[in-house]
């Protein structure tokens, strides 16, 4: 476990070294599954191009701070960015927001076609169960925790989680809707998701009720705070730098935060909820401090 008491917290360091550290891990885990296909290609394309890995961080994260990473930590971790990377291909497709651009580069379907990007997404989703309940996982984790983690993944991502979020985020477009319903909107495209990533690092790392309970205070809120920073990137953030493209969310008369509150009250609502999120680590001691700088990066950064 590294010193985090001993120097001010360096997080562009931890966050490069943990993405190197994901991005390697799911290297390792697609050159034993590759095919020489065209399916395999784009899966590739998309999940390796470059992400900010944030949810796979999370779940790193969170178990560090009640216990250490174990293999099954890992692999979950690596699970969870194929699902997240599968809901970015399908968000980006024309019968959805129609993207060209994503992580710096062409999105899928462009790069490849529409079905390919479509099966591509399906296999990424697909492939993150699979990694999740290989026999061999068994030799370092109880079969049961991993049942625990397929239901918390399944349940978060679905048609009672983020499924259900892109449901209503498409079905609000050019609708005015009222702040509990944008919250509710928000919570479920990219909320559960982001609760899922610490409860699942969290239970592999074996935290006890107590813990889980402060953890998930922590993830709902800087779930929420992650999708208003979101819309506030798509009125003022640099394309460049975002790697996809911003004023589209008002192109396609989404129901967002800054659409409701505007941009100023909609910074402050994200510190609130990050604010919120730093209350419920106090319940931890100094090994909680790359959670809350991951909490900060939520609303400070610039991609
Ligand atoms: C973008 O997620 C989509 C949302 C849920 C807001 P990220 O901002 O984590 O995108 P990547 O993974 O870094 O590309
Ligand atoms: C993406 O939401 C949410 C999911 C993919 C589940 P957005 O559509 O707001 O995210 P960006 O701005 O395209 O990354
Ligand atoms: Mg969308
Ligand atoms: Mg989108």
């Amino acid at each position: 476990m590294p010193d985090y008491h001993s120097n001010p917290f360096n997080l562009p360091e931890y966050l490069a070294v943990k993405q190197k550290f994901v991005n390697d891990a799911m290297a390792d885990i697609f050159s034993k599954h590759f095919a020489d296909t065209r399916l395999f290609k784009a899966m590739q394309y998309s999940l390796m191009a470059s992400g900010k890995r944030f949810r796979p961080i999370l779940c790193l994260t969170a178990a560090e701070v009640v216990n250490e990473i174990n293999p099954s930590v890992v692999s979950a971790a690596c699970a969870i960015e194929m699902v997240h990377t599968y809901s970015l291909i399908h968000d980006d497709l024309p019968a959805m927001d129609d993207d060209d651009l994503r992580r710096g580069q062409p999105t899928c379907h462009i790069q490849f076609d529409e079905p390919t990007a479509i099966l591509a997404g399906d296999a990424l989703l697909t492939l993150a169960f699979e990694i999740l309940s290989l026999p061999e996982i068994s030799s370092v984790q109880k079969p049961q925790i991993m049942l625990q983690v397929v239901h918390i993944l399944s349940k978060a991502i679905g048609c009672r989680g983020m499924i259900e979020g892109q449901m209503m985020d498409i079905r609000n477009e050019g609708i005015k809707i009222g702040f509990e319903s944008l919250k509710q909107m928000h919570a479920l495209k990219t909320g559960a998701l982001i609760e899922a990533s610490v409860h699942i690092g969290a239970i592999l790392a074996d935290a006890s009720p107590d813990q889980i309970h402060h953890l998930s205070i922590y993830a709902r809120n800087i779930g929420l705070a992650f999708q208003v920073t979101d819309d506030i990137l798509n009125i003022e953030g640099d394309p460049m730098s975002m790697g996809k493209a911003s004023g589209t969310d008002q192109t396609r008369l989404k129901s967002t935060f800054p659409g409701l509150m505007g941009v100023a009250r909609s910074k402050e609502y994200a510190q609130e909820l990050v604010n919120n999120a730093l209350q419920a680590l106090s319940f931890f001691d100094n090994k909680a401090i790359p959670l809350s700088a991951l909490a900060n990066y939520i609303i400070e950064r610039k991609r």
